[in-house]
């Protein structure tokens, strides 16, 4: 019994050492410290996300039913949204006032952002 036991603590001891060695995977910065196309455009994305956050929640994830989530969301489909709110097209009290002031650029790195981050039925 006492040999099996020590046997367990040698594993997870060997487990948490190979977990600590692949720690440096995709997602970690890169060495150049440039920014590719695509991290500019999430980083205006986040940026221009804290004028969201406030309804639709810091991750795009609402907790408040009236608000729908965004995260996970096809990036054309939440751009369209937001082209249809800024045009009239749709009209919504809250939103249609909101979309008024974004450009189109502002739209596609938003849409871009809430694309990229995962949705309420993801593990992650
Ligand atoms: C004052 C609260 C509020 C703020 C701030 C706000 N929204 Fe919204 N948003 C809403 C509400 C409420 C709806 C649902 C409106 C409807 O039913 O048409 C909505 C809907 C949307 C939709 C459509 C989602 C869908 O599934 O139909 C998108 C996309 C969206 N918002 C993006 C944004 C973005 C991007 C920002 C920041 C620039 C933002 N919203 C800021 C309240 C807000």
């Amino acid at each position: 019994m006492k040999v099996n036991y020590s046997l367990a603590i040698l594993s997870v001891f060997g487990g948490a050492v190979l977990l600590s060695l692949s720690g440096c995977g995709p997602g970690s910065p890169s060495s150049e410290g440039e920014l590719n196309e695509e991290q500019l455009l999430l980083q205006a994305g986040q940026q221009r996300s804290r004028a969201c956050m406030g309804c639709h929640g810091p991750k795009g994830l609402s907790r408040v039913q009236s608000y729908p989530s965004l995260a996970g969301r096809p990036q054309a489909y939440l751009e369209g949204r937001l082209r249809a709110y800024r045009s009239g097209e749709r009209s919504d009290p809250m939103m249609s006032s909101v979309a008024r002031n974004l450009s189109d650029e502002d739209i596609t790195a938003l849409s871009y952002y809430y694309a990229s981050l995962p949705g309420a039925d993801s593990n992650d």
